[in-house]
């Protein structure tokens, strides 16, 4: 049987994670899980870039449980894919190390989601860390030291899978050797979902999402108090729908086309008010929710069980790292690997061929 081709996708662990994140990348994990051999990674070292503080590194812990539990309740199998921590494996900070030379600063440093992160964190060209800098290169360590094919990823990471892109290809070239695939990025069906508040995205900070763990309550109540057309100060007046939050999510989200088109043609007409629109919304978003509570609740009941599922990928992930490593080093051919491989065995060693 032919191999199957590989995914690596992932998150920060920056806590729970919300209906942006669904449509912009676990849908698509989910929906390849059969097709695809998949490695998902919950990427701790990432959040260090911007928030390297003692403080938030003991806040880690929660958010990687949360961030697991997120995955296992949206339908990702752990008896089919691999979920495994970023920080567990040293051979991310070897190969990150590496690929830093592949890469010139310039095109990093040109790059708007750098910037756009070092002015969420208010940093400026001054004070930037090296690592945040660097972010796109530890990504490419991660997707390429399982020799991924395909990354599902908003669209705000499209530019790092390019870049991830370049670096293998350097890295082939220049060691005439043909160890990494050239991976694509895969962007969800809503690349970028609006936050609640009519804000371009939809991010927890902004405190403009609707997240995958909340209560049917909480939504109702997200829902209820939404941005819509802000020109419609009546029912009775005709309303915008492009654009508009409230019909971004039922596109998104309510299965039942017939009752959204039915809305939005009253919409428009002015022939329906916002809050059987958001009613209707809310139910939606708590149907699509359900089964995903379900699950939850059985993983969440079992202590130790998301523990086990991390452990678990690691472990699978390890032995890939480790292969990989030993396929780069030897079409490096660089002398230290070599030094550590003849400490291990106890074999003789040789500078000199
Ligand atoms: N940069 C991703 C994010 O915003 C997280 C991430 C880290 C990632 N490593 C990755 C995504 C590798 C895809 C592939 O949040």
């Amino acid at each position: 049987m032919e191999q199957r081709k590989r995914i690596l996708t992932g998150d920060r662990p920056t806590g729970k994670l919300h209906l942006g994140h669904y449509v912009g990348s676990l849908k698509n994990r989910v929906a390849l899980q059969d097709a695809y051999e998949c490695y998902f990674i919950i990427a701790d070292l990432h959040t260090l870039t911007t928030r390297p503080e003692k403080e938030h590194v003991l806040e880690l812990g929660q958010n990687v449980y949360d961030v697991v539990l997120d995955y296992l309740a949206v339908g990702i199998d752990p008896e089919k894919s691999v979920i495994f921590l970023q920080s567990a494996l040293p051979e991310t900070f070897e190969l990150t190390l590496i690929f830093g030379d592949l890469v010139t600063l310039p095109r990093l440093t040109r790059l708007p989601s750098i910037k756009d992160m070092a002015r969420a964190a208010n940093m400026d060209d001054e004070t930037v860390p090296f690592g945040l800098v660097g972010y796109p290169v530890l990504q490419a360590a991660d997707i390429l030291l399982p020799r991924a094919h395909l990354v599902p990823v908003g669209k705000d990471n499209e530019a790092h899978v390019e870049i991830t892109r370049e670096i293998a290809r350097r890295f082939n070239r220049l060691y005439e050797a043909e160890v990494f695939p050239l991976p694509e990025a895969l962007i969800g069906d809503v690349p970028t979902l609006v936050g609640t508040d009519g804000q371009a995205k939809m991010s927890k900070s902004l405190g403009n999402a609707i997240m995958l763990s909340d209560d049917a309550k909480t939504v109702e109540e997200k829902v209820r108090t939404m941005y819509t057309d802000p020109n419609r100060i009546r029912a009775d007046i005709p309303g915008r729908v492009e654009g508009n939050p409230v019909f971004i999510y039922h596109d998104a989200f309510n299965p039942d086309v017939d009752e959204v088109n039915d809305l939005k043609e009253r919409y428009r007409q002015g022939k329906v008010g916002d809050v059987e629109v958001k009613r209707k919304l809310a139910r939606a978003i708590n149907a699509f929710l359900d089964p995903i509570r379900e699950r939850r609740a059985v993983y969440a009941r079992q202590p130790g069980m998301v523990e086990e599922v991390l452990v678990e990928g690691t472990r699978k992930m390890q032995a890939q790292a480790r292969q990989t490593m030993a396929m780069v080093y030897d079409a490096m051919g660089l002398t230290g690997p070599r030094l550590r491989a003849a400490l291990q065995t106890g074999a003789s060693f040789r500078l000199l061929a």
